[in-house]
């Protein structure tokens, strides 16, 4: 049962978004192909359109200069634990992003669980980050009492 739902999931997803790969900074989960990180990316994806795309938007690009990017974001690359603790706890004070400056508050989501920070984390870093892999909840939990 659990199978079949899942691959109605990647049939829905593949039939919204199995375009040729682009330069675009999509958010696509297309580039995707361990089944796991995909499990993972399939929750965060939702979850980040829901919490985050409002400001930093869908394809992570930000607004302006109130809003920083997610997509090549530099400040977003250098540390994976700060992020974790930007997401639960929101982040306010100066930031550079990419040589800008930021200085608007974030709202933290103190009601997110480590699981579903985890999904988010694992969705954004595949898609835009480094990374690959995926950020479990154990490491969320570690990135939040550091
Ligand atoms: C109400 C708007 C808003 C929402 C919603 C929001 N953010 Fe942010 N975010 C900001 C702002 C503004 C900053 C810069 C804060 C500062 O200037 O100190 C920021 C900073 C960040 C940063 C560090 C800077 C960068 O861009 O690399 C990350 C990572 C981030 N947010 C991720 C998220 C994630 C993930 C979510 C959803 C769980 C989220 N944000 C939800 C407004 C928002």
């Amino acid at each position: 049962m659990k199978k079949v739902t899942f691959a109605i999931a990647i049939a829905i997803i593949c039939l919204s978004s199995c375009k040729p790969k682009s330069a675009n900074p999509e958010n696509t989960l297309a580039s995707i192909t361990d089944t796991k990180v995909l499990q993972y990316a399939i929750e965060g994806k939702a979850l980040y359109e829901a919490n985050c795309a409002n400001c930093h938007q869908k394809n992570g690009t930000g607004l302006g200069k109130l809003i920083p990017p997610i997509f090549q974001s530099d400040y977003f690359l250098a540390d994976i634990p700060r992020t974790a603790k930007i997401i639960k706890n929101g982040q306010k004070g100066e930031i550079i992003v990419n040589g800008v400056i930021y200085n608007q508050e974030m709202p933290g989501n103190p009601r997110l669980t480590n699981i579903e920070i985890a999904h988010i984390m694992t969705y954004l870093y595949n898609i835009w980050g480094s990374e690959s892999g995926v950020i479990d909840a154990t490491m969320v939990e570690g990135y939040l009492k550091k």
